[in-house]
């Protein structure tokens, strides 16, 4: 490449693909119609107790409630709601908060919340709520929590389909609109080696970046199988219920791997860009982790992204026992390279440099540290935009793999085709339910339709 990279940003990017568009086609009207008063964005005493729920009592959930309630260095905050659809989850963690926390940690019977709507009840308790429960569910709580006017931590991935990627960026507008602060478990933008690779990167310390690759190659992370499920229980689950206890396997709830984890090397990469894929190729499928229990899934996937200034990211993800693994990110610059997950910058004149970690602190405590900071010091704190794009950036990924073909971005945006079940219900009848042989189908590249 001679030409210097042209960069785009993530509010161009947004500005350019949506929000031209206009906020009413995205939900923006519906929501910026609730606009109300945060109390801690609008300057209330940072003395004041933080009000916190959890939605989605699993084992981030738990991690993220345990560090919100560290952060009292910065103010008293105390845990006062919590929502699930299973007791059985909610009930462990909620025992686990009160060891742990005693009184701050401690929800009130009346403040736990069961169901598919217990979101909104726990949402109304809080000032700030993590949202933790698998990806599928976030647009809409998301949209919920900003519409009641609340600061938000969210979990990664942000949404599993492009519509709910829209529905987070209309929401994402409405919070900056109101104060309120967001974060997103990106949790590497909060990791001091990361920062500063990154810093350094960003001010030429190997010239334009011209080639990328980001790698999670790894094992099955959990399985939970029918029978298994149905001996716990002494009961039969609906088809609704044993895809969520069985979550990672299907599409709508999970986004597939490459979603779910890949999103953390793929957005690192934007990062380091600026910007955002404007298209991508790619192949997958399911070739090793096969069987009634594996939903539908792929087991790998390999992905060329292209970015506006024509560079390319090779991205692989695998779940395979016994193959290369690896989880990293690796760029290349027309003055030298880095590995990004080492913090290791390799210039081809002049000397390697490396980041010392010395005391940096466990970056899923520092996401919540700098949260609650902004939350307590009302300073601008909004990661819902880039979130929502580094979740389209792998959901593209996944676009291109289950359909063989190649997708722009800006298309892709706009897909009305959706994933997500129309019916949230116990005994909703399910568009994804397994064949005769017990077996869900995948999707087949060059026939299944994507967008
Ligand atoms: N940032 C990171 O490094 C990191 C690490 C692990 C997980 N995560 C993310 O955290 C999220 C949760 O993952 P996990 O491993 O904690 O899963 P989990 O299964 O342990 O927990 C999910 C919880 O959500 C509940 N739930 C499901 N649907 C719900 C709904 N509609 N309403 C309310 N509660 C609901 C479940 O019952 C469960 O208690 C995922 O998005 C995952 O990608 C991020």
């Amino acid at each position: 490449m001679n030409q210097k990279p042209r960069i785009i940003t993530p509010d161009q990017f947004s500005r350019r693909s949506f929000l031209k568009r206009g906020s009413a086609a995205l939900g923006g009207a519906a929501l910026a119609s609730t606009l109300a008063p945060s109390r801690f964005a609008l300057g209330a005493s940072g003395g004041d107790e933080i009000k916190l729920a959890i939605i989605g009592c699993g084992g981030r959930g738990s991690g993220a409630c345990a560090q919100a309630l560290n952060t009292t260095n910065l103010g008293p905050i105390k845990l006062v709601a919590a929502a699930d659809v299973h007791e059985d989850r909610m009930n462990s963690a909620l025992k686990n908060f009160e060891s742990k926390f005693d009184e701050r940690g401690r929800v009130s019977k009346e403040n736990r919340f069961l169901g598919f709507d217990a979101y909104k009840k726990a949402i109304a308790q809080a000032d700030v709520v993590i949202l933790s429960t698998p990806p599928g569910f976030r647009p809409m709580m998301f949209e919920e929590a900003i519409k009641q006017g609340k600061h938000v931590f969210m979990e990664k991935p942000v949404a599993t389909d492009p519509a709910g990627v829209r529905k987070v960026l209309a929401a994402a507008k409405v919070a900056k609109e109101k104060g309120l602060k967001v974060g997103v478990g990106l949790q590497r933008h909060h990791q001091k080696g990361y920062i500063e690779t990154v810093q350094r990167l960003h001010d030429g310390a190997i010239g334009d970046i011209t080639s990328m690759r980001a790698y999670w190659n790894g094992n099955t992370p959990w399985l939970k199988k029918r029978a298994d499920l149905e001996k716990t229980y002494g009961r039969k689950l609906t088809e609704m219920e044993y895809q969520m206890r069985n979550w990672y396997y299907f599409t709508w709830i999970c986004g597939d791997h490459i979603v779910e984890q890949h999103i953390h090397n793929l957005d690192v990469i934007n990062w380091v860009k600026k910007g955002y894929p404007v298209k991508a190729q790619g192949m997958g499928g399911c070739e090793v982790r096969k069987g009634e229990d594996y939903g539908e899934i792929y087991d790998h996937h390999a992905v060329e992204f292209e970015y506006e200034d024509g560079s390319r990211l090779t991205s692989f993800c695998r779940h395979i026992v016994g193959c290369w693994n690896s989880v990293s990110e690796h760029v290349q610059g027309t003055k030298g390279r880095c590995d990004v997950s080492r913090n290791t910058i390799s210039p081809t004149t002049g000397d390697a440099w490396r980041h010392k970690e010395q005391g940096d602190k466990d970056p899923y405590q520092q996401e919540h540290d700098d949260l609650f900071a902004a939350i307590r010091n009302n300073t601008p704190y909004n990661e819902a935009e880039n979130g929502a794009m580094s979740t389209m950036t792998a959901i593209l990924g996944r676009l291109a793999t289950y359909g063989g073909k190649e997708i722009e971005m800006e298309k892709a945006l706009k897909s009305e085709v959706t994933i997500f079940p129309k019916n949230l219900a116990w005994d909703a009848e399910m568009a994804v339910k397994p064949g005769p042989d017990g077996m869900y189908p995948r999707a087949i590249p060059g026939k299944t339709v994507v967008i």
